[in-house]
């Protein structure tokens, strides 16, 4: 079993250095023309606002993914949730609020790993402090999942730029109506995500995003007991049975045993030996529509890693707000508004000479 030890991690880290600055030219990844982009996105939006932007995202997750590699799946499944549920709006960043609990608080995005957030914050600091208040939070996590791939080895995309933050989150109903479950066959998540014009061809190139991350048992142990999923391979079952003992384990493995820490696609590889983790990643191999698919990604990385740009591109404009729509967070997990609204509480609660002295 290939792992990513840390030598083969900081090559990658390092390599991307020395092998030009694709950040300071968008135009330079190539699957970027084969993508309509939507009205109000732009691929230079902010030339003259923050030109550094990509440069500040690249410089801080490089030092974060040099101490753990581990955060950039994290990041990558933080824009899926967020893209999926009411479009890319940073709507999965913000806290509950009296109109209800937040979408981190419906049970797919239970384990999100609250480092993903913590970074989103600290990159929007460093952005701010560079640029001022002008780039969203929907945008910092597009390019942070952009770079969580490329710096993991995948493929370098150029990512269309301007959405802006959502003013709202959407239901617990709303998100698990969106996140499409793990014990999902093929034909669920065919059809969930044919309702985001996804056809088949992106389907199996997104799933390859679990190429990297981790899962926690509960989300494939129904495979495990009681009865065994007979299309899984008998000695991976017998592992992740010693990994998970009993269905409601709390631990967590590797998505893709062959190499867990490197976004290749050795997914496919492990789809085709039976080594699939969830339903809705074995199925695709399983499944007359999606198998040819599947194998084509798994003995071509470069086929993999275009049709995964695209995919990446397409879901990355899912319902963007743009223009004059929605805001840029100063914090993003609160709406600007509830800010304001929250500081003038205060000072309507302050004493009335300290309220006037301080504005
Ligand atoms: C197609 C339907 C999908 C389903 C059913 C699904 C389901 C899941 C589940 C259940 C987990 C593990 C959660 C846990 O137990 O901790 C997971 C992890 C992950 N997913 Fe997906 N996912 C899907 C699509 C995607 C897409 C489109 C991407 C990105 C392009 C993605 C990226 C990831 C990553 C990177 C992780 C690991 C996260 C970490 O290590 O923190 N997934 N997914």
């Amino acid at each position: 079993m290939a792992v990513a030890t840390k030598s083969s991690i900081a090559f990658l880290l390092i390599s991307s250095l020395l092998l030009g600055s694709p950040y300071l030219s968008l135009s330079e990844a190539t699957v970027d023309q084969s993508v309509p982009i939507v009205s109000g996105l732009s691929w230079t939006f902010y030339q003259n606002t923050c030109p550094t932007v990509e440069f500040i995202i690249r410089n801080y997750l490089m030092s974060v993914f040099s101490s753990d590699i581990g955060q950039a799946a994290g990041l990558l499944r933080l824009h899926f949730h967020d893209c999926f549920v009411q479009g890319c709006d940073a709507s999965v960043l913000l806290d509950g609020s009296a109109s209800g609990p937040g979408e981190q608080q419906a049970p797919p995005n239970l384990t999100l790993r609250a480092r993903a957030f913590q970074i989103i914050n600290e990159l929007r600091n460093r952005i701010e402090n560079a640029c001022g208040r002008v780039v969203s939070c929907a945008d910092i996590v597009a390019l942070a999942a952009r770079e969580s791939v490329y710096l993991s080895g995948g493929p370098y995309y150029g990512v269309p730029l301007g959405r802006r933050d959502g003013l709202t989150f959407a239901t617990i109903n709303a998100t698990l109506q969106n996140l499409p479950p793990p014990f999902a066959n093929t034909t669920t998540i065919l059809s969930m995500l044919a309702t985001k014009n996804f056809d088949p061809t992106d389907v199996v190139a997104l799933s390859g995003g679990h190429t990297i991350g981790l899962s926690h048992c509960t989300s494939f142990t129904p495979r495990l007991y009681p009865n065994q999923d007979p299309t899984m391979d008998q000695t991976f079952a017998r592992n992740l049975k010693v990994i998970c003992p009993t269905a409601n384990s709390t631990n967590t493995t590797v998505m893709d045993i062959r190499s867990p820490n490197i976004f290749d696609n050795k997914y496919y590889v492990d789809l085709l030996n039976r080594q699939g983790l969830f339903t809705s990643d074995q199925d695709l191999y399983t499944d007359s529509r999606t198998r040819g698919i599947v194998t084509s990604f798994a003995v071509n990385q470069s086929l993999f890693f275009e049709k995964f740009a695209v995919a990446m591109i397409k879901m990355g404009q899912l319902s963007v707000l743009t223009g004059n729509n929605g805001e840029i967070r100063a914090n993003c997990s609160v709406r600007n508004s509830r800010i304001k609204s929250d500081l003038v509480s205060v000072v309507e609660e302050l004493p009335v000479e300290e309220g006037r002295s301080e504005f």
